[in-house]
């Protein structure tokens, strides 16, 4: 089979080809725009592909994607209905994605930026201590990533709920599902960490009436698309003292605009899309795996499902 790895920002497009080609000697790997011939790939490997990938190659059968977030190739104008798209699972983002939603929620639950304040003045001052039931954390998202996140949380013995669309169960969590959970899980929640996908239903769940049915003084932090918040209600949340502050990783225009108000915000972090980074290692393999059961005409997990829009 021929295989096309196609990225418009992965920056060493080479080394991931040379990765995939050692994994998968019996195909032919080759990278997007390389000089070589074209049109002849059945499988793509994409992180936000050129918008020309569907004419340029009129064979493919299978995207798999470098990511967990299938929201952009979903959205991509002429893709053939019967391409399929596989979604990466796990790659070593989930711990990744847990650590960085521990860092802020103990950042802000222990006070440690205002001890940073004053240790730039000099000062020796206990802020008191910190109980976790008036911290409670609520996880939008109940998939590899939404789980992990919830696991780290509980471990620290903070009091812990998942939201979902389904509201499937997880061991030993709270589980809230649906529109109908909704007000119930945010009414109870102060933390609230995002890891859903990005679908028509999700999208701008971030919003007004989100922040406005939280516990006081909340805090956000977004590891999922920028395109679930609103950002303009975020501004407006904080400057009311709706919510205390937030952790942005994903933006609705990436790069951020240097203009954008976020940047100067002393209320909000921002970090340029790193929460949950593909390691290359864990993800050749799996996809390798997937490619080679895909030839063999076996079934593979991840792919995804239209309807659900993950
Ligand atoms: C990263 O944003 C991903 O979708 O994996």
């Amino acid at each position: 089979m021929e295989v096309v790895f196609a990225s418009r920002i992965e920056r060493h497009p080479g080394d991931w080809v040379r990765a995939f080609q050692d994994a998968l000697p019996q195909d032919r790997v080759r990278a997007w725009g390389d000089g070589a011939p074209e049109g002849d790939a059945e499988v793509a490997v994409v992180w936000n592909p050129p918008a020309d990938l569907f004419q340029r190659e009129p064979r493919l059968r299978i995207l798999f994607n470098l990511g967990a977030g299938v929201d952009a190739l979903l959205r991509m104008p002429g893709r053939p209905e019967h391409v399929l798209i596989v979604r990466l699972e796990d790659g070593g983002m989930a711990v990744q994605m847990a650590e960085y939603a521990v860092h802020f929620l103990l950042r802000v639950s222990r006070d440690f930026d205002r001890y940073a304040q004053l240790q730039a003045q000099r000062r020796w001052q206990s802020l008191g201590d910190m109980a976790r039931e008036d911290w409670p954390v609520g996880v939008m998202g109940a998939g590899v990533m939404g789980a992990r996140v919830a696991r780290a949380v509980a471990a620290l013995e903070y009091p812990v709920a998942v939201w979902s669309r389904s509201g499937r169960a997880l061991d030993g969590i709270e589980v809230f599902g649906g529109d109908a959970g909704l007000p119930a899980f945010l009414a109870r929640t102060r933390v609230l960490i995002n890891v859903l996908p990005l679908t028509a239903q999700t999208e701008g769940i971030l919003c007004r009436t989100t922040f406005q049915r939280m516990r006081p003084d909340g805090y956000l932090i977004n590891i999922a698309r920028g395109r679930h918040l609103v950002e303009a209600d975020l501004l407006g949340a904080l400057d009311e003292g709706l919510l205390r502050g937030a952790a942005l990783d994903v933006f609705v225009d990436e790069p951020l605009p240097a203009q954008h108000p976020f940047w100067a915000d002393p209320r909000v972090q921002v970090t340029p899309h790193i929460a949950g980074l593909s390691l290359m290692g864990q993800t050749v393999r799996q996809i390798s795996a997937k490619i080679r059961a895909y030839g063999r005409g076996e079934p593979i997990s991840g792919i995804v499902d239209p309807e659900q829009q993950y």
